[in-house]
């Protein structure tokens, strides 16, 4: 491991071991959210509004395309929930091979001439906010690896802009190299971001990522805590002992370094989806919680995937925010407002489904705009109640591909 001392990464102990180095850039800077990342007040981000009742129309007017007026927003399914929060994939390829994601044995790639490019993404997003879309989180694959992803952030920044809506983008990346693109991205229009962290121990992260990487996440975060992203969450997916066992260090390193945190149940995606060990449940996730921190309920929006609670300070930490994601035992469905769309154009109506609708063929093929509405609203009419229902998705099906 080069560059960063191994002492900075463990934040057990008192001496604010786990406090990243600032960057040096970042020293003389005002941030407008300086004050927050630096002293750690204790703040929640404000859960946004769901979208339970149907989106307004914006006035006629402002639509170019006057066949745009048939378009009525609204991604309703049969269960009466209205999709708002997009999904979109820009990529199913990634620089790590986490071992619950991507098998490195992984041939199935979407094909170059099949992945979505910036007109496509331009027209789509016009599209989806027509629908009703309030929230645009950027997934992959890793999303990074797109060398026209500020382009691809822009223009969607660019359309809510154009239809007098407040942007909101977030983005899910695992941050490598991403301290080299903070600016230009934010410069685009990205407000918040999630970035993957499975371990602080470089040997147990590089063998569950399949590559020695932890040196440029860490490069990242240090870089990020003086940027304008607020929050900033690192997620952990929580896949066997080890991982419950690293949850202290974890949740100290977050709350040291001014992030909030997230665990993720294993959900049985991907390759480890073929094996019959046991996997710890969201019950197990609180009692490490329990054992080693005090804490108190946050109030959540209904279709928020994560529980959270404040942590309160002690001598080890400040306070902050953490939250658990229970998808499999207490899975959200019934309240769930996601559209996703893979970067081959196919929208899926549940993560776990293997329905999809394609929307790139009817985009390349001189659809109207309205007839890929209506395509997506077919899309979404048809989403299952819930993924427990669902039969067992094939083992070659990956979240990289759908878009986590
Ligand atoms: N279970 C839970 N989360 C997963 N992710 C990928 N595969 C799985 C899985 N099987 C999540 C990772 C990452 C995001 C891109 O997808 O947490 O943060
Ligand atoms: Fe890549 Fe994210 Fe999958 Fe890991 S979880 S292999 S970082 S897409």
């Amino acid at each position: 491991m080069t560059g960063i001392n191994i002492r900075q990464l463990s934040p057990v102990g008192k001496s604010a071991a786990g406090m990243l180095p600032q960057p040096q850039h970042a020293k003389n800077q005002q941030h407008r959210h300086n004050s927050q990342l630096v002293s750690h007040t204790l703040t929640t981000d404000a859960p946004s509004e769901p979208c339970s009742t149907t989106p307004k129309a914006a006035p006629a007017s402002q639509w170019n395309d006057p066949t745009l007026d048939l378009i009525t927003p609204g991604l309703v399914d049969s269960y009466n929930r209205t999709a708002c929060d997009l999904r979109l994939s820009v990529t199913d390829r990634c620089n790590l091979r986490c071992e619950y994601c991507l098998p490195e044995e992984h041939t199935n790639w979407i094909h170059r001439d099949n992945v979505l490019t910036l007109p496509d993404y331009a027209r789509l997003i016009r599209i989806a906010l027509r629908l009703g879309v309030t929230d645009v989180r950027i997934t992959g694959g890793e999303p990074l690896l797109r060398r026209d992803l500020e382009a691809i952030i822009s223009t969607v920044h660019d359309a809510f802009i154009e239809r007098t809506m407040t942007p909101r983008i977030a983005m899910t990346t695992n941050a490598i190299g991403l301290d080299k693109r903070l600016d230009g991205l934010i410069n685009a229009g990205l407000e918040r971001i999630n970035i993957s962290l499975d371990s602080l121990d470089p040997a147990r992260y590089a063998a569950l990522a399949k590559r020695d990487r932890l040196a440029s996440v860490m490069r990242t975060l240090a870089a990020i805590r003086d940027s304008q992203l607020w929050p900033v969450k690192l997620n952990t997916v929580i896949i066997d002992e080890t991982s419950l066992k690293e949850i202290p260090q974890l949740i100290t390193f977050a709350l040291v370094n001014g992030f909030q945190w997230r665990a993720i149940e294993y959900m049985p995606i991907g390759p480890l989806a073929r094996t019959a060990q046991w996997r710890p449940t969201s019950a197990d996730i609180m009692s490490t919680i329990h054992q080693h921190f005090d804490i108190e309920p946050v109030a959540t929006r209904a279709s928020a995937p994560a529980q959270r609670w404040k942590v309160r300070e002690s001598s080890d930490h400040p306070g902050g925010i953490i939250g658990v994601i229970s998808s499999m035992t207490t899975p959200f469905c019934s309240s769930c407002d996601r559209t996703r769309v893979s970067a081959d154009g196919k929208v899926y109506s549940c993560l776990f489904s293997l329905a999809f609708t394609d929307l790139k063929s009817a985009l390349r093929s001189g659809a109207s705009d309205l007839e890929i509405a209506e395509l997506w609203k077919g899309a979404m009419f048809n989403k299952p109640a819930g993924h427990k229902i669902l039969a067992p998705l094939p083992l070659s099906a990956t979240m990289s591909h759908i878009g986590g």
